[in-house]
């Protein structure tokens, strides 16, 4: 089986790269959109084949996507979406939104655990999707709120992916600092670019970053992206409007969110870290399709959970324990790679990778290396503030 596809994406992209900043250069928009599209599709495939790197890819991909589409008509825009100023002093920040689109393939089958929770989005979206009669007020908006790497951002491209809905992914801290002054307009015309393209999921990632800066130049900015997002938050809860547009926010410190932006969000979802079976399934997710018939899951699913792993951290043991697979199946190959470094890169592309099964000595050896940033203290207060304020 071969398992290592992206050396030639690479390859293939630097070449595009290339050749579409030549053609930029020659002001030659039909090789300008022919090899942006390349590219667009060459970072498709790698965010299918790197999963870690998978949403910079997507991101990358989104802008080529822009590119190939306003190129030849509006150098300013495109500029824009690549986020450099172009030192206007008018700017138009109506392409903004369109840069946050992501294509979402995710679905509610690639995430381990959280079945309760899973049904929980999946009820809120069906019931934003379905035609139904003015009394029934379907929620705008839900806050994710838990350790980091739980999996609140994989749940909104879920949302987004099984919807086929258009997936706005921001991040509050790059929306203020990036645009420092201008957050306001960015947050409209995001919302814009939502009606625009409904159905739409927006992600909020960070919502406690709005909060924690609200002291000194910054401050100024956050209190009126706030104001900004609630209007848009209430706006949408009031007017009479069959496009579906749902905002789901996440954070990871959700005590540092003050009652402005709590009471927007009636529903706030805690996702936790997995317990054992979910551990399992997330093992069984990440590592497939290779054969683990010979880990005995019971035990790993039990150490997973005594070290406080969350689903991030599984994902890392996976890739570790792949790793040492991979050096084990492939001896000839890693024995020899001062031989082999010496290749070039066509005559590397000619041997295959082998993958065989995994074994628990590859599962403890990376449990062993892969520590949980969190402490005892972090999970009690996420828990103790899921008692007090924690909705669904
Ligand atoms: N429940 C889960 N099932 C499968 N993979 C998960 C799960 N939770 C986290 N992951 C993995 O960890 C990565 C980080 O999760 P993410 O959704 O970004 O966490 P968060 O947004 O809560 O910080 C994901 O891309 C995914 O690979
Ligand atoms: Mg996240």
């Amino acid at each position: 089986m071969k398992i290592d596809l992206s050396g030639v994406l690479y390859a293939q992209l630097k070449d595009a790269e290339k050749k579409y900043n030549n053609a930029k250069a020659n002001n030659d928009i039909e090789n300008v959109k022919k090899f942006a599209r390349v590219c667009a599709n060459t970072e498709k495939q790698l965010a299918e084949k790197v999963p870690d790197q998978r949403k910079a890819h997507l991101d990358k991909a989104a802008r080529w996507d822009l590119i190939v589409k306003t190129a030849g008509t509006a150098p300013r825009k495109a500029m824009v979406e690549k986020g450099e100023k172009s030192g206007d002093a008018e700017e138009d920040f109506s392409s903004f939104g369109e840069s946050l689109i992501q294509t979402s393939t995710v679905t509610w089958k690639d995430i381990g655990g959280l079945a309760e929770i899973k049904s929980l989005i999946m009820e809120t979206v069906v019931i934003a999707g379905l035609s139904k009669p003015e009394s029934i007020k379907p929620d705008k908006g839900i806050l994710l709120f838990g350790p980091p790497g739980t999996g609140k951002t994989l749940l909104a491209a879920a949302a987004a992916g099984s919807l086929k809905a258009t997936f706005f992914n921001v991040k509050i801290s790059s929306v203020l600092s990036k645009y420092f002054g201008e957050s306001t307009k960015l947050i409209t015309a995001l919302y814009e670019s939502a009606r625009g393209h409904a159905p739409s999921i927006v992600f909020i990632d960070e919502l406690d970053s709005i909060t924690m800066s609200r002291d000194g130049d910054q401050g100024e900015a956050s209190r009126k992206v706030l104001a900004t997002l609630l209007a848009e938050l209430d706006g949408f809860q009031d007017k009479k409007s069959d496009k579906l547009i749902l905002t789901l926010s996440a954070t990871n410190t959700p005590w540092s969110l003050d009652d402005a932006v709590l009471s927007r969000f009636p529903k706030r979802i805690y996702i936790p870290l997995p317990d054992k079976k979910a551990c399992q399934e997330i093992i069984k997710i990440h590592t497939n399709p290779l054969d683990i018939s010979q880990v005995n899951m019971e035990t790993i699913g039990e150490q997973c959970v005594t070290r406080n792993y969350s689903g991030r951290d599984l994902q890392n043991v996976c890739r570790d324990a792949m790793k040492s697979m991979t050096r084990r199946v492939n001896k000839d190959i890693f024995d020899n790679i001062e031989n082999m470094a010496e290749l070039t890169f066509e005559e590397l592309q000619k041997k295959t990778l082998k993958a065989g099964p995994l074994n628990m000595e590859d599962f403890t050896q990376a449990i062993a290396r892969i520590k949980s940033p969190l402490t005892p203290g972090d999970l009690k207060r996420q828990e103790d503030w899921n008692k007090q304020f924690g909705a669904s």
